[in-house]
């Protein structure tokens, strides 16, 4: 049935705010009580606990690895790390200045070219496919920051984990055991999150039975804008900025009142504290003496108070993790990439879960342009358009002139 109207009558939701649109057994927000479940385990205790491997495994397969799954998927993640030469070559090849996200989105794109066995449409192609994407979006972020900065990529090492290889990749350097932690926490909060933005983007994608790659490209593209995953870099650059102006509340007073959005705060479904918020909090403030980012939560922890008491506004998780990545020594133009490399996990497991259980995505408008419309072929319009102009011209020239 055809709609028309403003939307409330006919029952748009703008935003699909609160629409469910799939089944899923993967990422589960409470926004009430202010929990994040992965496959039904506390996404916190995973953070705490586990590491980025075992939440990887878990979002593919359903369940927690045995000691041997885990070891066998490291193993796998280790030998996809390295990317083709031609890969690296179109890194390089990039016109203009693009952007981290930008180098990442074309050459996820670009990884089916080199997919080893592009006409097996099986799960257990899929499955291997999504495993080899969360490998090697590492490796494609830190070659194209480091050759952007005009050096030279530094290869994959497959006896570190996926945090400590992927900051290996960038500094040079094997990171020490706090700096892994903390790497890998983010990583696994970032790593799922139900049916986000760019979530969707992708489940769509995949909903025509387009391939992975497609599906993980435009989940890139959705993760990309300020009011989702480019948040993490705006918040950097109001710490910055903050630290430069050293008034919090004369920033937050002058931010709200021009109707500007602070970074890092809100969600569209925590009604109250976002948990991953609250545990990279409390885990940066633990073990902020052994990192050199301390300043950073610091400030941010004062911001987060100002900001409460004008708009009653949580932090969401952005706002823990760009000080966090800040003080990890990434550019806060990667901040996203790094998102994205850890949102792949979720990606890719939606992926899997929209093919098993496919029905092509095609939600309907409200349709509110015009009907009816006759009709008027290309001469007639510009002849009638000629005549307006002139009917227009001469009630102009016989207005007396102004005074
Ligand atoms: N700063 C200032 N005001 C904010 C705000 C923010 N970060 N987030 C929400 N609001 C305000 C809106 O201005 C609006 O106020 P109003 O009712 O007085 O007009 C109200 O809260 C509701 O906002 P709305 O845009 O309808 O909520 P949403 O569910 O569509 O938005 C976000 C969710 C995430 C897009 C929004 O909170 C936001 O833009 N946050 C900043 C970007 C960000 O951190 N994104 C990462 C999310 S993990």
């Amino acid at each position: 049935m055809a709609k028309e109207g403003n939307g409330q009558e006919t029952g748009v939701v703008r935003g699909l705010g609160d629409v469910v649109a799939a089944n899923s057994r993967l990422g589960c927000v409470d926004g009430e009580q202010g929990k994040l479940w992965y496959c039904g385990y506390d996404a916190i205790d995973l953070a705490r606990e586990g590491c980025y491997e075992e939440t990887l495994y878990l979002l593919l397969h359903g369940k927690l690895p045995a000691a041997q799954q885990l070891d066998a998927l490291r193993r796998e993640m280790g030998r996809q790390r390295h990317i083709a030469p031609a890969l690296m070559q179109l890194l390089h090849s990039l016109p203009g200045a693009p952007t981290s996200m930008e180098a990442l989105r074309t050459t996820v794109s670009a990884l089916s070219a080199t997919d080893p066995s592009p006409l097996d449409k099986s799960r257990q192609a899929n499955l291997r496919r999504a495993i080899r994407i969360v490998a090697q979006m590492p490796t494609l972020a830190t070659a194209h920051w480091r050759m952007r900065q005009g050096e030279q990529p530094i290869p994959p090492r497959d006896d570190l984990s996926h945090a400590a290889n992927l900051y290996y990749m960038l500094h040079g350097r094997v990171p020490s055991e706090a700096e892994t932690r903390i790497l890998d926490m983010c990583l696994i909060l970032m790593a799922e999150h139900e049916l986000n933005a760019s979530t969707f983007a992708v489940r769509v994608v995949a909903s025509t039975l387009s391939d992975i790659y497609a599906s993980l490209t435009a989940g890139i593209g959705a993760l990309n804008g300020p009011l989702h995953g480019a948040a993490n870099t705006e918040v950097m650059k109001m710490l910055l900025e903050v630290d430069h102006l050293g008034d919090i509340d004369e920033y937050v007073q002058v931010a709200l009142g021009a109707k500007r959005r602070i970074m890092g705060f809100g969600h569209r479904v925590y009604k109250t504290s976002d948990p991953r918020a609250v545990f990279l909090r409390q885990a940066l403030t633990e073990m902020g003496s052994q990192l050199p980012g301390v300043h950073w939560f610091r400030l941010a922890d004062q911001i987060r108070d100002v900001v409460f008491k004008y708009k009653q506004l949580y932090p969401n998780v952005d706002f823990y993790a760009a000080p966090a990545l800040y003080g990890l020594g990434f550019p806060m133009e990667m901040f996203t990439s790094i998102f994205a490399c850890a949102r792949s996990a979720g990606w890719g497991a939606h992926v899997l879960e929209q093919y098993d259980d496919n029905r092509l995505i095609r939600p309907t408008t409200c349709y509110t342009g015009a009907r009816q419309q006759a009709y008027v072929p290309l001469a007639q319009r510009e002849r009638r358009s000629s005549i307006s102009v002139g009917v227009a011209v001469e009630a102009a020239e016989s207005q007396p002139p102004a005074a």
